[in-house]
């Protein structure tokens, strides 16, 4: 099938460009290093023959407004052009347990569900727990000068590679509304994870754990992001991720 990949570059979008060309599909990546940006432009013409389209952007602030901004924007870009140019169907990922915090990065992401559900294209949502790359992705965001600020969190992690996974399936089938979530296959802290990561990459950093102001960070520190016992699992465990990085080069 010819599938447009909306954030094909970066931590969940390789794998899931990865994943859907090694499955054969006629992979069409959309982002903006590959000339696309879908807060501007119109993408009809890119969309020609492509019957899914699978939407994995995402903007790296926690600011409500200006993620929200984001979204809603990429979003319209999407349904307008994927409308025209006769797509059937698009697959949105989202986060597991954010209902009802509507602050900060996950309000926004709320926004988005909301954009994807109003929009005329017959689509699935899957929500995906935080991704193992979610340390890395904490540590290059949260870290000033040796200290790394790492905010309160108690997840359930997952490995982009199995989200990926997922994502394909769900594009391969039938638009589902909402589907199951994805977690991952134990608890973690972040703290945890972001010093599992340091040690092993030998980065000379200290991470200090602390609690994200606000909703978002009340959420975090709570364990609702864990998701509930319906979800389905990863097998991949987060120590199992780490170990095998050196042999992924990732
Ligand atoms: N990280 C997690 O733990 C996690 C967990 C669950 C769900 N999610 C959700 O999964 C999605 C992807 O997360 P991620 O961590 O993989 O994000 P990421 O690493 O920041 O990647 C974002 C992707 O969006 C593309 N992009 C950004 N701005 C764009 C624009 N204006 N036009 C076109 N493409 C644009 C980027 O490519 P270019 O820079 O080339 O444009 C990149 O491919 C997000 O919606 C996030 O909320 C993330």
């Amino acid at each position: 099938m010819r599938m447009a990949i909306a954030g094909a570059t970066e931590t969940v979008g390789r794998h899931v460009h990865r994943v859907a060309a090694d499955r054969g599909h006629e992979v069409v990546p959309l982002s903006r290093r590959h000339g696309h940006d879908l807060t501007k432009g119109d993408v009809t013409d890119a969309l020609a023959g492509v019957k899914t389209i699978i939407d994995v952007t995402g903007i790296q602030t926690l600011s409500r407004r200006r993620a929200t901004t984001f979204f809603e924007a990429a979003s319209r870009t999407i349904q307008a052009s994927g409308t025209s140019a006769g797509v059937e169907h698009l697959v949105a990922l989202s986060i597991v347990g954010i209902d009802g915090v509507d602050a900060a990065y996950y309000g926004a992401k709320l926004a988005h569900e909301r954009a994807v559900e109003s929009g005329d294209l017959p689509f699935t949502i899957a929500r995906a727990a935080q991704f193992h790359e979610f340390a890395a992705q904490t540590v290059a965001r949260g870290s000033v000068g040796p200290v790394t600020m790492t905010p309160t969190a108690l997840l359930r992690p997952v490995a982009a590679r199995e989200v990926a996974e997922y994502l394909v399936d769900l594009a391969e089938s039938n638009p589902l509304g909402r589907a199951p979530d994805l977690v991952g296959p134990r608890d973690e802290t972040l703290i945890d994870m972001v010093r599992s990561l340091l040690a092993r990459t030998r980065l000379k950093r200290i991470a200090w754990e602390i609690p994200l102001p606000g909703p978002m960070g009340a959420a975090m520190a709570s364990g609702r992001l864990r998701g509930t016992a319906d979800a389905r699992r990863g097998r991949v465990t987060f120590s199992d991720w780490l170990r095998d990085q050196h042999h992924e080069g990732a």
